[in-house]
């Protein structure tokens, strides 16, 4: 099936380049009509395969599914909107109780926002609340969202932070990237943890200063960059001997995408506060940030939002932890048989293309990394964008991540039949673009 861009496709995007600033848009002719399951509509008719889940915002499919859509729709018509800072709702009380039910055990109060850069904005001032220490550690590489204070601790693309600064105190360590690693994969976690204690904490800012270390389990927006399952367990180590708390950021590795509901449990140790947002609200903005009971309460006055906990989102996000809880097991399973499939037939890719530099990740988040030669591992962007757009062409949609990298991120309850086809169209624009 050839997609095609006609008028009404141009014409949608004239009138977008009028009136709406420039994001992060390419040049994909995507304008999105209406979606259900495993697959997004454009206003012309083209039907595409999704392999993006929105940017991870529905694991559940495209536009949820029944159970969420008449949750969010029984609550329209009770009360839209509440004053949940003010007054008192249920909706987001029942929401946090479902989170917290998901959680390692200890974790107890919930902060409700609209995105993901708001949860990690709520977070940076948690921690420097409760350390009463104002510096903070994360990664480069890592993405954390583009308002003031989570921007501090992106440094993924410079682009992201040119004539924004001055920033909040924040010290970048290199995350562990084991294809990437000059030396033995293995070490690239030593390394990492090395450069924290060698550099950061003795010669920029005393670890007595440094209320919290940030990081994504899995980078996404970096590149799905998956460090060594033991580097976190020795992050944990490192951040307990000096007081030190940790952020995880599960707001794009999170909610089943690894096959368990926070990415971190697959590297066998806990956080302080997580955050989370994109497929936890269910198609809703809404975010959240949870933290170890123990922490503590923040005083009245110290931080509210007018929007955060709104009742629909709430509404639709507690039927979506309701569809995990109740589904567990099959999810899990789908998940990492899914995964395994697409594992498999990319690392069969690798074998064949000499420019297919790396296949990696846990569960349904794969990446592959894309390179002039396996041996320079020289970094290939416009080759990867050339198989991203021709498989746009083919009917399914995909997203780069990093310099070189394509994002393998459908949704969780993708059927068998449809990864098969969306990797004949992978595979095809692989082999077309091979030098
Ligand atoms: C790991 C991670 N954190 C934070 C964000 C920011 O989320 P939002 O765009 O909702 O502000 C993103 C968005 O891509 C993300 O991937």
């Amino acid at each position: 099936m050839e997609v095609k861009v006609g008028a009404k496709i141009k014409n949608a995007l004239k009138r977008d380049r009028e009136v709406i600033f420039t994001t992060t848009r390419e040049d994909f002719p995507l304008v999105a009509d209406h979606g259900a399951g495993d697959f997004i509509y454009d206003i012309e008719g083209n039907r595409f395969i999704d392999f993006s889940s929105f940017v991870s915002c529905y694991n559940l499919g495209v536009n949820g599914n029944a159970l969420i859509r008449a949750a969010a729709k029984k609550q329209i018509d009770r009360l839209m909107h509440g004053m949940f800072m003010d007054y008192y709702e249920e909706p987001p009380v029942r929401l946090a109780e479902r989170l917290v039910g998901m959680l390692p055990p200890g974790f107890g109060r919930a902060f409700f926002s609209n995105s993901g850069t708001e949860a990690n904005e709520d977070a940076i001032k948690l921690v420097k609340l409760f350390t009463k220490r104002r510096h903070i550690i994360a990664f480069y590489g890592a993405f954390h969202g583009r308002s003031m204070g989570s921007l501090a601790l992106t440094a993924s693309k410079t682009a992201h932070r040119a004539h924004f600064g001055p920033f909040v105190n924040v010290s970048h360590a290199p995350y562990p990237d084991p294809y990437r690693f000059d030396g033995d994969p293995e070490d690239c976690s030593q390394a990492s943890i090395d450069f924290i204690e060698q550099n950061i904490l003795k010669r920029e800012v005393p670890p007595e200063e440094v209320a919290a270390i940030f990081f994504e389990p899995i980078q996404g927006e970096g590149g799905y960059i998956v460090p060594p399952r033991g580097f976190f367990k020795e992050l944990r180590r490192l951040a307990d001997k000096h007081g030190i708390l940790l952020v995880d950021d599960e707001i794009q590795a999170g909610y089943m995408r690894t096959g368990k509901f926070l990415a971190l449990s697959n590297f066998g140790t806990v956080a302080d506060i997580y955050t989370f947002a994109k497929s936890f609200g269910a198609g809703f903005p809404l975010a959240a940030t949870v933290a170890r009971k123990s922490l503590g309460d923040t005083p009245a006055g110290a931080h509210a939002g007018t929007f955060g906990g709104n009742l629909v989102a709430s509404a639709a996000a507690s039927a979506s932890l309701d569809y995990i809880k109740h589904n567990m097991r099959s999810l899990q399973k789908g998940i990492v048989r899914k995964g395994g499939k697409i594992m498999k037939r990319m690392n069969e890719l690798k074998e064949r293309y000499e420019y297919v530099g790396d296949v990696r990740g846990i569960g349904l988040m794969i990446g592959v990394e894309l390179v002039k030669s396996k041996s320079t591992k020289e970094y290939a962007p416009n080759e990867r964008n050339s198989v991203i757009m021709d498989c746009f062409k083919k009917g399914l949609v995909l997203l780069p991540a990093g310099r070189s990298a394509i994002r393998i991120i459908p949704p969780l309850t993708v059927s068998d039949g449809n990864i098969d086809k969306g990797l004949d169209i992978l595979e095809e624009a692989i082999k077309k673009n091979a030098k």
